[in-house]
């Protein structure tokens, strides 16, 4: 990582990109924003139309479009691309075959380009991308993130706050893990209020709020994306935030727990894949992975997650293989 000129890059300048963005820059986290999409000139917009507002912003983080290769300077480059016309009807897998050529197209060339920072990648269908920058990109584990359940857990967090009397989602630390769709699951067994167990703290205020309807929350938290997407036809200012903080916390060494799309090092009893888990993220990326015990019905929630994604990284893979020179 650079030591004096922070460089955060964007690759995909549509509605996440442009979000995310907006907060690197609102935010003051990058000195230089290098964004870049297939549609340059669209891109060189977006730039000049930042540059327009740099007086009224608190930064002076230049904003400059830059060809894919161009990236390669960054500290951290944060993924949204995708094809534009795609709009899933109901799975964030139906990306996968686009997704999965754009990013065998790009990754090579940003690794040739000598990029050797971390990438966060909020391109779905996450858990699966984020695995194949991993496979292609040729940089360590720890340097290539999902948001994975980062959003989603933010979901939980303030879902559960609403059921609660309205305590402030910060001082509520609760976990969605395994893949970021249908199959994730909350991490009940280690959710705390203010560092209270969640099971002590329903039973003490038990007069006050009743008995919380976990399964409610937790679907609320799985489907809370597709109830914005009905709406408004995208989902951008979580996640674009979402992304902003992941850069944010990379180069002010933040340390903080997040949920992440991670590959795995047997940790959760998985190998070979990128699933979500709470993670320590840092200077290097992910420092740590957060092992939680799960209980038996989470773990097995877990596992079949993990078979899910498996499952469409070997298709993946297989479909981008090199054919046998015979
Ligand atoms: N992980 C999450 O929690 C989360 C939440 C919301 C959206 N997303 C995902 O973020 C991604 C972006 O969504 P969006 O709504 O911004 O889409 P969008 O269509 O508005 O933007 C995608 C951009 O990628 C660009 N692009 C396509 N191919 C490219 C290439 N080869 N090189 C450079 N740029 C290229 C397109 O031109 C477009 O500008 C999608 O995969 C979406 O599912 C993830």
């Amino acid at each position: 990582m650079s030591d004096t000129v922070r460089r955060v890059g964007i690759v995909g300048i549509g509605n996440v990109g442009i979000a995310a963005a907006s907060a690197v820059v609102h935010e003051n986290i990058a000195d230089e924003l290098y964004i870049s999409d297939i549609d340059s000139e669209r891109a060189k917009g977006e730039a000049w139309d930042f540059a327009d507002s740099i007086e009224l912003t608190p930064s002076r983080t230049r904003v400059i479009e830059v060809p894919l290769e161009g990236l390669a300077v960054c500290d951290v480059i944060l993924v949204a691309v995708t094809e534009r016309s795609q709009i899933p009807s109901s799975s964030r897998l139906e990306l996968l075959k686009g997704t999965a050529a754009i990013t065998y197209d790009i990754v090579p060339k940003l690794r040739q380009a000598g990029f050797k920072g971390t990438y966060v990648i909020a391109t779905n269908p996450c858990d699966i991308i984020t695995y194949l920058f991993y496979k292609l990109s040729g940089l360590p584990k720890n340097h290539v993130i999902g948001t994975g359940t980062a959003l989603d857990s933010m979901r939980l967090r303030r879902q559960l706050s609403d059921v609660i009397g309205g305590v402030d989602p910060r001082s509520i630390s609760a976990f969605m893990v395994g893949e970021h769709g249908d199959s994730q699951i909350a991490a009940w067994s280690h959710a705390t209020v203010g560092g209270q167990s969640l099971d002590q703290f329903e039973e003490d205020n038990f007069d006050q709020f009743g008995k919380i309807d976990r399964e409610q929350v937790e679907d609320a938290a799985r489907h809370f994306g597709w109830e914005i997407h009905k709406r408004k036809g995208n989902t951008q200012f979580g996640i674009g935030n979402e992304l902003a903080f992941f850069a944010k916390s990379i180069l002010n060494d933040a340390r903080v727990v997040t949920a992440a799309s991670v590959i795995q090092n047997g940790e959760y009893g998985q190998h070979d894949l990128a699933i979500g888990v709470p993670i320590v993220l840092g200077r290097n990326g992910v420092e740590k992975i957060v092992k939680y015990r799960l209980s038996k019905k989470e773990q097995e929630g877990f596992n079949a997650s993990a078979e899910l994604i498996k499952g469409y990284i070997k298709q993946t893979l297989e479909e981008h293989e090199e054919p046998a020179n015979n």
